[in-house]
């Protein structure tokens, strides 16, 4: 039998959202050049909505729209699920059942895979099926394939993104209107950019998933949301964007996660890089990725991290992938971390103060004699090592007669324990005024 011959491969949709109907629409629309790559059509033939009439406009009268989820991953003729209805609790069971009933998984639930990830996989594995997940990273880019398949001759060394857009898309208005966050945000959820609960997204945890993630499939250890270090970017301020850019940088929120003799590092974080690099420059809503690996060197992906058919872009390669290989040995597949189950490592993810990494320091001080003298000593005494500084007027911070101004000190690479050490000495200097603005900042070379 030919592939054109085959049957096409029965779907199950679980939501109908944003992402599911962006699925089913480009499914539809590219259905001919789908099959051609596939080998045989990839069909939605049944999907779970909480609103049923509404999934039904959507999908039309040629596919059973059903309000429970269960019956989709218990449907005898269902081959493949797609989760794209999120959270953690109803979409981890009916995963976790779909693959006990034998079924391929297809979601873009960073949430899942980042807590529950390890138990996901284990499961699949035992049932000899595959649970893909492009869409759950930086949608639009193929950085799963990428990092899993692409750079499989490499040993990687760093992966550092943007893998939020929302925080990107205030991040880029705040520096180009000079505006504080609270302002910029208010702005970003009346034109739809930021949801109505932005919590997930301007803490950092949505990029720490992301980042958790992609800390797994770079390095080959399990998925560890609970060891990621997230800060987001709601205590960052308009005068910090513009002092770094004097200093030749750019403010982004960023999703680290690096090799070191000591172990894993696995952040997220505002971090300044320098503007010369091409991530300094990826602007509003979209993302990018820098990978650092020893044979190819450095590599970069950009392109958009959300979107109803961005996203649906992700989902339908991964069913694509799954029609090829569904009937393959399940030994001879990609292993879902990108290395074989049982040569994972064990490396641990550093704590936070373990981590090596340099600052931008912003004191707001008495300006009166001796107190650089004393900052700088605190670093000296500490064996931390200054990049750069910048001295504002008092009267630019303060206005005229002002007695108090700010002082940015760039330093070099130490550990983090250490500078937690200078910051809380330096804190308690009588002439340090207000609370020390401290945040990262990676060279990326
Ligand atoms: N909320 C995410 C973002 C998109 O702003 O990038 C989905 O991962």
């Amino acid at each position: 039998m030919t592939s054109t011959n085959l049957k096409p491969i029965k779907v199950g949709l679980l939501g109908v959202g944003t992402v599911g109907s962006g699925t089913f629409r480009v499914l539809e629309r590219n259905q001919e050049e789908i099959r051609r790559r596939a080998g045989r059509s990839i069909e939605i033939s049944m999907v779970a909505a909480r609103n049923v009439e509404r999934a039904r406009s959507i999908v039309g009268g040629g596919v059973t729209v059903v309000g429970d989820p269960f019956e989709v991953v218990n449907h005898p003729d269902i081959e493949i699920v797609v989760e794209v209805m999120g959270g953690t609790t109803l979409a981890k069971d009916l995963v976790m059942q779909a693959i006990a009933n034998g079924k391929h998984v297809v979601t873009a639930n960073k949430a899942l895979l980042a807590i529950h990830g390890n138990e996901v996989f284990a499961a699949a594995q035992a049932q000899g099926v595959m649970v893909a997940f492009e869409g759950a990273v930086a949608v639009s880019i193929p950085i799963i394939k990428a990092l899993r398949e692409g750079l499989s001759a490499n040993r990687i060394e760093w992966v550092a993104g943007i893998i939020n857009g929302t925080t990107n898309f205030i991040l880029s208005e705040m520096r180009d209107k000079g505006l504080d966050f609270g302002v910029v945000l208010k702005e970003a959820q009346r034109l739809g950019y930021a949801e109505a609960d932005p919590t997930f997204d301007i803490e950092g945890v949505d990029a720490a998933h992301k980042a958790t993630i992609l800390s797994a499939i770079a390095f080959g250890i399990p998925v560890q949301f609970d060891k990621a270090y997230v800060e987001g970017i709601v205590h960052l301020a308009a005068a910090d964007i513009s002092y770094a850019y004097q200093l030749g940088y750019r403010i982004k929120l960023l999703g680290i996660t690096k090799r070191t003799q000591h172990g894993i590092e696995l952040r997220v974080h505002p971090t300044l890089i320098p503007v010369k690099r091409l991530l300094a420059n990826v602007e509003g809503s979209m993302n990018g990725i820098m990978v650092k690996s020893d044979a190819a060197g450095i590599t970069m992906y950009y392109g958009a991290g959300a979107g109803s058919e961005q996203t649906a872009s992700a989902v339908i390669a991964d069913l694509v992938d799954v029609t090829r290989l569904h009937t393959a040995d399940a030994a001879q597949r990609v292993p879902h971390l990108a290395f074989q189950p049982d040569s994972m490592s064990d490396t641990p993810v550093l704590s936070m103060g373990e981590v090596v990494t340099s600052y931008y320091l912003r004191l707001n001080v008495a300006d009166k004699a001796g107190v650089l003298a004393s900052v700088t000593g605190i670093l000296a005494g500490a064996g931390i090592s200054i990049d750069a500084m910048l001295q504002r007027e008092a009267d630019e911070v303060g206005g005229e007669g002002a007695t108090q101004t700010d002082l940015i000190i760039l330093t070099h690479d130490c550990v983090e324990a250490k500078m937690n050490d200078a910051l809380a000495q330096m804190q308690a200097l009588p002439t340090v005024l207000s609370p020390i603005t401290r945040i990262r900042k990676e060279e990326l070379a």
